[in-house]
This record gives C-alpha cells, structure tokens and sequence, in this order.
C-alpha cells in the first residue's frame, strides 16, 4: 500500500509572474480553495496518509494555509455556522515540511524526501497538474499490481509535447506501457505523444538513483534522469490517467478548470 506522497511546491512559478512575486501558484484560487489543496484531497481519496512538502522560502503561505485557524474556528462554532467551520478545518491528514534553500530542480527537491520515504513506496504529485477524475489512485493500482514503479501519462498534440518529459514504450494493455526510454522535453523527433503528468509512484530505488544524478547544464538535477536510471536497472510503466488533467500554470487551463467544476456544480445543484 501507498501511504506516503511527496508534494514538491518550490518553483519560482515563473510562467505565472508578476503575481507568483507574492502569491504561491499553489495558492491560486479554483472555487474558493487554494489549487494545492484539490492535490491534498486527491491523496486522500487515495488512501494517502502522510505528506511531505517541499517549500522555499516565499511559500510560508502554504504551511499557514494547512494550520488550524483556531480563533476563525471558535468564532464560526459560537455563530453556530457549522458548514463554514466544516469547509476551513484543516484536511485530515499528516503534514511534513521541507525547504529547498534554492531552484536545484525537481529532481533535488524530491530526494529532500529521501528520510521521509525511508524503505517504502511512495507517490509524488506536481502542485502544476490538476486532475479531475481518480489521479493518483489509477497508478497505486498498478503498482500493487505489477510492483514497479509507476508513472502517469497524457496524450498530448504535437507541438506542446516540448514541455513535457515524453516516453517511449510498448503497450502492455489499453491505456498501460512498459516504458523503454524517457527524453526531457524534447525540441524534435518526440519518441511519441505520450507525455508524463506529474504522477509518480516510485519505490525507494528512486531515491538512491538521484543520488547519482549529476546536475543538467543549467544546474538542476533533473528527476527524467533519476528515472532513466531506473529504466536501466528494471521495469517502470505508464499509465494513461482517465481523469482530465489541467496544467494550471496554463492560463488557459487555469481557467478552463474553473469553468468546469462551476458547471459540475450547477449540475450537481439541479
Ligand atoms: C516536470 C517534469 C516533466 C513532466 C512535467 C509534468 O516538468 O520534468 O518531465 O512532464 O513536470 O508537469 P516541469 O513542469 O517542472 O517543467
């Protein structure tokens, strides 16, 4: 089973600049939630029950936003506003946090889990990537099945396949690939139009292999290359997640998730 699930929430977010000077793009609003808190709930709903994120230091909104509000909450119990109180207590889970002291790449902020993972499983889902469906749940599926560690998959046109890591694979069963090789955004020749989400199921192989990991020539250590290394010493799948993915660093899909979920919720009313 997989219970622990680092979240890496240090990026400059510099796509979405000048806003991201002071707010998180963790913190955007979608429906009056904070974007990282649809990331929280999603692990939940998986059956997640420890969390680690990693933080820099302009993002102490995150670690406030997750504490209690213990005078908001004695004030919304007196007013007997029972519903509100529901909405703002913190989430039902155990909360860990780290500092990336500075932009060392994804790859090193996710081996700052390395003790919080310790000998076992773990999951790590990108604050970026929204999904609208089961998300995470699809890959811990697979790796209870298979026992390898488990990336997720969107097909994606073309021409936006550059942003992304893009795999190389052969197809196991609908929707499911072994995966051969990965290239970090690749500027041509694209070795498919599979692209990875940010959904990882990872053992604590992952872990030692990042160690190894020398930083890319802008001087990140890049987490493609800790999964190249796994791909050469074993198996690792792809799952193509079912759900609807949205990159919220994308204006566009930013407010593309929002108009959904408010016309799920005007369904839901009528
Ligand atoms: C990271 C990964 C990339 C992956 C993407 C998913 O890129 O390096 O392989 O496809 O997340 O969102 P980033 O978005 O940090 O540039």
């Amino acid at each position: 089973m997989i219970k622990k699930a680092i979240i890496p929430a240090a990026g400059y977010g510099t796509r979405s600049l000048p806003i991201t000077k002071v707010i998180p793009k963790e913190m955007f609003p979608i429906n009056n939630k904070p974007s990282i808190q649809y990331v929280v709930e999603e692990a939940i709903a998986a059956g997640i029950d420890q969390i680690l994120i990693v933080v820099s230091r302009s993002k102490n909104m995150i670690v406030d936003y997750f504490d209690d509000s213990l005078e908001l909450e004695m004030f919304l119990q007196k007013a007997n506003k029972s519903a509100l109180l529901d909405k703002v207590k913190r989430p039902n889970i155990q909360i860990f946090y780290t500092r990336q002291a500075y932009a060392g790449g994804l790859g090193q902020a996710v081996r700052l889990g390395k003790e919080f993972v310790g000998n076992d499983p773990f999951a790590v889902m990108l604050p970026d990537d929204l999904i609208v469906g089961r998300g995470i749940k699809e890959l811990i599926d697979v790796y209870e099945e298979k026992n390898s560690h488990v990336l997720g998959l969107t097909e994606v046109e073309t021409e936006r396949l550059q942003n992304y890591g893009v795999i190389q694979g052969s197809k196991v069963e609908q929707g499911l690939y072994e995966i051969r090789h990965i290239v970090e955004k690749p500027k041509q020749d694209p070795p498919s139009n599979l692209a990875v989400t940010g959904r990882y199921v990872f053992t604590p192989e992952l872990m030692a292999a990042l160690e190894k990991v020398v930083p890319d020539q802008t001087g990140e250590i890049q987490l493609t290359d800790g999964i190249q290394r796994l791909l050469a010493a074993g198996k690792c799948y792809g799952k193509v997640l079912t759900g609807q993915r949205f990159d919220i660093g994308s204006e566009k899909e930013y407010i593309d998730m929002q108009h959904m979920l408010f016309k799920q919720q005007r369904k839901d009313q009528h």
